[in-house]
């Protein structure tokens, strides 16, 4: 199975007699294994996406529907009343902070929970496949924009930079940022990504470079201190990542590390280019400093695969996310289109 064709997250209805699950691919085992991981309680869930089993502002944006159905199942099970289901419903919400599409899609299924299951079913499918939908969207609009941004005459392939994995692990499928990728590199457009490694979690070196290489995509996997000299000797053509939240002012909170990549595409004079849903535009949060950043825990950045790499007494500052300012962002590309943020032409408008 190509990679194209991954499914991050899938409901299992339930036999006769049994509970239904949510089946996620663990994201923390991949590249050695492709794993599923079948969580069929609330606790299993939250606990699947506080350790980046499933992980991806939208791909948790999906659990987080999937999350209100499992909720109902197992409030039936164990005989829950409704402030029991409410609050379960509310720990799911809770489970990270940063990325808005857990908070809107947990919403937008628990308003039906008075409809009853099959509607609430019903639901957080119609979100699974409206992500995938506009990220065949955004691979269009993305890839036509940045081929637009080719100078005249040289007709040449893209080198690419990305940091994070924005794939089919990280969505309900194809990818935002990896899907305009994608799109390059099928309309023959594409000459190689540079897959920033991302640390401390490795997402661009083990699930990134995993997608890439799966179809035979060109690319390398570069230290995340490497990205700004990469940028800087003009080996790079423009630097597209996805997005957490995107406030209402176009600043951006993505995996750590990214403003750095911004800033050194301004340098440069290359396009800094965010590709996201709509779904993760928060046009209630005013600015990148509303934005909660998550702050993980310190042994992520003191230790290398369990063993300590600092030295006894060291602190570790950890936070997942840092928010880029939307002056730096040249390009949004949504399933709606592409909005020229930098150039002063905000989120909010278009987008309400
Ligand atoms: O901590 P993670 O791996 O969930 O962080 C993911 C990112 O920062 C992605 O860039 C973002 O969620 C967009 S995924 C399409």
């Amino acid at each position: 199975m190509s990679s194209q064709d991954l499914r991050a997250v899938t409901w299992t209805a339930a036999a006769e007699g049994g509970a239904p699950s949510l089946s996620l691919i663990d994201q923390t085992v991949l590249p050695h294994a492709l794993n599923r991981l079948d969580v069929t309680t609330v606790d299993q869930l939250v606990d699947a996406i506080v350790r980046l089993v499933v992980r991806g502002a939208p791909a948790i944006g999906a659990a987080g529907g999937y999350g209100v159905a499992l909720a109902m199942a197992q409030g039936e099970r164990e005989g829950w009343d409704r402030a029991r289901l409410d609050a379960e419903v509310a720990r799911v919400r809770a489970a990270r902070p940063t990325a808005v599409n857990l908070m809107v899609c947990v919403d937008r299924v628990a308003a039906r929970i008075d409809e009853g299951a099959v509607a609430v079913l019903a639901e957080a499918d119609a979100i699974v496949r409206e992500d995938l939908a506009a990220n065949h969207a955004m691979g269009a609009f993305g890839a036509d924009w940045l081929l637009k941004r080719v100078p005249p005459g040289a007709d040449r392939p893209l080198r690419i930079l990305t940091h994070c994995n924005t794939g089919a692990l990280a969505t309900a499928g194809w990818g935002t940022a990896l899907g305009v990728i994608r799109e390059l590199h099928g309309r023959g457009r594409l000459e190689t990504v540079y897959a920033d490694e991302t640390r401390p979690l490795l997402q661009g070196a083990r699930l990134t470079a995993w997608e890439l290489a799966q179809e035979g995509i060109p690319h390398f996997v570069q230290a995340d201190g490497a990205a700004a000299g990469t940028i800087l000797r003009g080996e790079v053509d423009a630097a597209i990542v996805g997005a957490d939240r995107i406030a209402a002012n176009g600043d951006t909170a993505n995996k750590v590390g990214t403003v750095g990549i911004a800033l050194a595409c301004a340098y440069a004079g290359i396009p800094f280019v965010v590709a996201a849903p709509t779904t993760t535009v928060d046009l209630a949060t005013a600015t990148g400093s509303d934005i909660h950043i998550e702050l993980r825990g310190e042994g992520e950045v003191l230790e290398w695969a369990g063993i300590r790499t600092a030295p006894a007494g060291s602190r570790g500052h950890n936070p997942a996310f840092d928010v880029t300012p939307g002056s730096l962002v040249t390009a949004l590309v949504t399933e709606r289109g592409v909005l020229e943020v930098g150039a002063g032409e905000l989120p909010g408008v278009g987008l309400s």
